[in-house]
């Protein structure tokens, strides 16, 4: 199913060319539940609903693979009760996965360090990533326990072990070795990040695969972010010019 919004001046994005990967830093949900005057796990509450909504969205327009910050490696410094209330929408969320979306096309991933999660955890992960694998739709890749430099500290050990093996040598490594050794490896780096909330930083998200990503900040806090908003950013994407480094 094609669902194609107008956004405001008036292209439509099925007149542009899609990127293929787009990364979303879900920011924003803290301060829209303290507008609200509400607790912030309201404010995750209701960006998990707006999580659903987004990644339904992207593919029902063809986008091929989305990846979400959901919890990086940073966020255990957060209050118990707020870590809490994030794992337990996870839990929500792949329950509700494995028992309603048979039929879906999703493919289901997570990325990031998951030796720290519970074993009841860590079932609901490899179940939702069996369940989905032979699915031919958008890879949706979860990052929870993720960070940049965590992913590209694993990748050198492996790596390292590698040559300490005798199955690689030093000049075997190379920036392709690297993105093999990644969590997303075998994908393609992301085309387009998007960070709602109006803050201008990366927050280790995909530090090595968004060497030549193309930034979207928009001036919306997550929990209020539309399929508008989403359009907004990929015709902003398509009016980019991308050199890679080139002229
Ligand atoms: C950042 O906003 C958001 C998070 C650290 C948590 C994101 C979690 C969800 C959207 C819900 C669960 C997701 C799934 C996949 C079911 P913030 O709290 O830092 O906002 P602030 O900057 O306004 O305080």
């Amino acid at each position: 199913m094609a669902i194609f919004n107008k956004a405001k001046d008036n292209i439509s994005i099925k007149d542009i060319e899609l990127p293929e990967h787009i990364g979303i830093i879900m920011d924003g949900n803290g301060r829209w539940a303290k507008k609200r005057g509400l607790p912030r796990t309201a404010g995750h509450t209701a960006g998990a609903q707006t999580f659903r909504k987004i990644a339904r969205y992207c593919s029902d327009i063809g986008i091929k693979y989305l990846t979400v910050y959901a919890f990086s490696t940073e966020n255990w410094k957060r209050p118990k009760e707020e870590v809490n209330a994030i794992m337990k929408l996870f839990k929500e969320y792949m329950i509700e996965a494995i028992n309603d979306f048979q039929d879906d096309s999703i493919v289901v991933k997570f990325i990031g360090d998951r030796s720290v999660f519970s074993p009841d955890m860590l079932e609901l992960i490899e179940r939702n990533e069996q369940d989905s694998k032979d699915r031919d739709g958008m890879v949706l890749n979860i990052a929870m326990n993720y960070g940049g430099r965590d992913e590209i500290v694993h990748a050198v050990r492996n790596i390292a072990q590698d040559v300490k093996e005798g199955i690689l040598s030093v000049d075997d490594i190379d920036a392709q070795l690297i993105s093999d050794n990644i969590y997303t490896a075998t994908q393609p780096d992301p085309d387009l990040i998007i960070r709602p909330s109006g803050e201008y930083r990366t927050s280790n998200f995909l530090l090595w695969q968004s060497a030549y990503a193309e930034y979207c900040i928009m001036d919306v806090l997550w929990p209020d972010f539309k399929s508008e908003h989403l359009d907004k950013a990929l015709i902003e994407f398509a009016k980019r010019n991308r050199r890679f480094g080139g002229i």
